[in-house]
C-alpha cells in the first residue's frame, strides 16, 4: 500500500524535458539536419503527448552549462524523471554527466539527428552512462518516444 502511495505521488511529478544550446534556434539551424520545426513546435508536440500518456511535464532550455546543472539538481525533488538532449554538451560534459548520475532519476537521452552518421566528435556522449536508454536520428518524433519510454517505466 505504502508503495503504491509513492508510486502514485512519484508519478504526479512532472517529467523535465531539457534542452541544451542552441536547441532554441530550432527551425532557423542548419534545417536541412534538425527539420523546420522549431522548439515550441518541439514543446506543443511533447505536452500532446504527455497528455495522450496521462503524465505532466516540464519544458526547458538553457545556453547554459551551470543552469542545466542546476536545473538537474532540482528536478532530484521536483520531477519524476529527465529526458534531456544536451545538445553539443552532450559531447563535452562531465559535470552534466555527474548531475544526471546525483539525480537518481530515469534519464532518456534524445538527439534529433543521428549522431553516429555525423563528424566523429558526436560520435561520443559523455552523459548515456547515466541514460536508461538513448533515441537518436528519429528528428522530434525521438522525444514523443522518450516520453512513452519514461511513462512506461514510471508505471511499474
Ligand atoms: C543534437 C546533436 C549534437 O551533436 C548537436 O551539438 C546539437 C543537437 C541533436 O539533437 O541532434 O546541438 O543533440
Amino acid at each position: 500500500m505504502a508503495a503504491q502511495v509513492a508510486r502514485q505521488h512519484a508519478a504526479a511529478k512532472p517529467v523535465l524535458v531539457l534542452n541544451g544550446p542552441n536547441l532554441n534556434m530550432l527551425g532557423k539551424r542548419q534545417p536541412e539536419i534538425y527539420g523546420r520545426e522549431t522548439l515550441v513546435d518541439v514543446e506543443q508536440a511533447c505536452r500532446k503527448e504527455a497528455e495522450r500518456l496521462g503524465i505532466n511535464i516540464e519544458f526547458a532550455q538553457s545556453n547554459h552549462e551551470g543552469a542545466m546543472v542546476e536545473q538537474i539538481q532540482a528536478a532530484r525533488e521536483k520531477n519524476a524523471g529527465i529526458v534531456i538532449n544536451a545538445g553539443a554538451y552532450t559531447h563535452t560534459s562531465v559535470a552534466l554527466l555527474d548531475a544526471l548520475n546525483a539525480a537518481e532519476l530515469p534519464v532518456i537521452e534524445v538527439h534529433l539527428s543521428n549522431i553516429y552518421k555525423r563528424e566523429s566528435f558526436r560520435h561520443h556522449s559523455y552523459i548515456s552512462p547515466a541514460a536508461v536508454g538513448v533515441i537518436a536520428g528519429l528528428g522530434s518524433h525521438g522525444y514523443l518516444l522518450a516520453l512513452q519510454a519514461l511513462a512506461r517505466l514510471l508505471a511499474r
